[in-house]
């Protein structure tokens, strides 16, 4: 009702201009997920579109007080990397609190899946660069609330940046030591609550973010979990498209990683789905029907589709990359955002991609054109190479200290 109410008086001041009415397409799906399909199989039933983080937001809150303190637990921050790693001295003592409660893994972690998640994550990385690097940020664009908070804060200088450290995250949930004291999920993980709390703070004080935003207060646990299926759900359901053979296990160790980051995320149990039918079913309540296109979604599209230029990756050009937008979110969306059919590439991923997956996972024998399977060969090869060189680099998360002043 408040958001509502919000968005009728800025439309009524004239306010909400025409990014604000093409954003509109998007329909406001009410929560109706049950808690009974949960990681505890049951919860109070809050509607997570009114749950945002109050632990974390609180603490970032006070810190922007002082604004100097922002820079200063950044810069504190910078070296702390590792899982097991003791924080700095000299944070302040709330933080430090916040941060020492937020670093433990649930009670329900489990190991073994944790390490099934890495086994998947080894045997799949091939495919996972082109889920997480491209279809998942590709997808980004079309979550509206996501899109719009990318846009108006202080990652919209740099969106494709941004999306890069959200595919890296992804990619990196199923590294070997991902959870272990050795590795640097759970640091990821926490300062990116971190980040979020920040824009929580910051974004409903941007005049352009308020002018479009149905929200008063952006990042709310369903959005985290509509975000969630983008990567997780978007990665399985390819997976099961393309014909992926798959060990139940390894999926379900998938799974749990997603599950484990989730709640380091902030996100309550009761949100998260226990398996992946009822992730499956969560996201077609939630992700598919809300997918819609915004200006400034078209934007962070446009930049994505230059994600090879500069690099000498020559089949990661602007049409291939449409291309694979296309095949892989379909017309639909590819037509919201003008992304051409390409000629050759276009009917290539419709006929030859899944017979191609079937041959390289040694389930078919079918005469593949030799040309055709060195261009897909090569094609998810560029994707690799893409990893090494720009994604590679370590995440340097920060909390956003302004705003995107465009
Ligand atoms: C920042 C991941 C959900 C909006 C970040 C960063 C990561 C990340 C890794 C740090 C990037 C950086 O330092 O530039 C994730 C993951 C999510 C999630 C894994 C869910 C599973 C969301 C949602 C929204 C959102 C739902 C908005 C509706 C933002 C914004 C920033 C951010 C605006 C700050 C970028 C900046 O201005 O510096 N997120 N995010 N995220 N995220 Fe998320």
């Amino acid at each position: 009702m408040e958001n509502l109410s919000r968005r009728t008086a800025l439309k009524g001041a004239g306010v909400l201009g025409a990014a604000g009415a093409a954003s509109l397409v998007a329909p406001a799906v009410p929560w109706t997920w049950s808690p009974a399909y949960s990681i505890p199989g049951t919860g109070a039933g809050t509607d997570p579109r009114k749950v945002w983080d109050p632990e974390a937001d609180e603490v970032i809150a006070r810190l922007f007080r002082n604004p100097e303190q922002v820079y200063r637990v950044n810069n504190l921050l910078k070296g702390w990397t590792r899982n097991g790693q003791a924080l700095p001295a000299g944070l302040p003592r709330e933080l430090r609190d916040f941060i020492e409660h937020a670093r433990r893994l649930p009670s329900w972690t489990d190991w073994d899946r944790l390490d099934a998640a890495v086994r998947f994550n080894q045997k799949h990385g091939l495919y996972l660069g082109v889920i997480y690097g491209f279809a998942s940020g590709m997808m980004s664009t079309v979550i509206p609330r996501e899109a719009r908070a990318v846009y108006y804060s202080k990652g919209g200088w740099n969106l494709k940046d941004r999306i890069s450290k959200t595919a890296k995250f992804g990619y990196d949930v199923g590294d070997l030591d991902a959870f272990r004291p050795g590795g640097e999920m759970i640091v990821t993980a926490v300062k990116t609550r971190m980040a979020h709390a920040g824009v929580r703070h910051l974004l409903p004080q941007s005049a352009h973010w308020n002018a479009v935003a149905p929200e008063a207060k952006p990042i709310s646990q369903a959005d985290i979990m509509v975000t969630w299926h983008s990567l997780a759900t978007t990665v399985m359901r390819n997976m099961r498209r393309w014909r992926v053979p798959m060990a139940n296990y390894e999926g379900n160790g998938m799974l749990h990683s997603w599950q484990v980051t989730a709640s380091l995320l902030g996100v309550r149990d009761e949100y998260i789905p226990n398996s992946w039918g009822h992730a499956d079913a969560q996201a077609r309540q939630v992700l598919d029907p809300i997918l819609a296109p915004t200006p400034e979604g078209r934007k962070l599209a446009n930049q994505l589709l230059n994600l090879g230029v500069n690099l000498d990756l020559t089949l990661l050009s602007r049409g291939v990359l449409g291309a694979l937008t296309r095949y892989v979110l379909g017309d639909k969306v590819a037509n919201w955002y003008d992304i051409p059919r390409e000629p050759v590439w276009s009917p290539l991923l419709e006929t030859a991609w899944v017979p191609f997956v079937g041959v390289r996972e040694g389930l078919l024998n079918v005469g593949l054109p030799r040309e055709t399977t060195w261009m897909f060969d090569e094609l998810l090869r560029q994707f690799v190479l893409l990893y090494m060189s720009e994604l590679r680099m370590p995440i340097s998360i920060q909390i956003p200290t302004f705003n995107n002043p465009k």
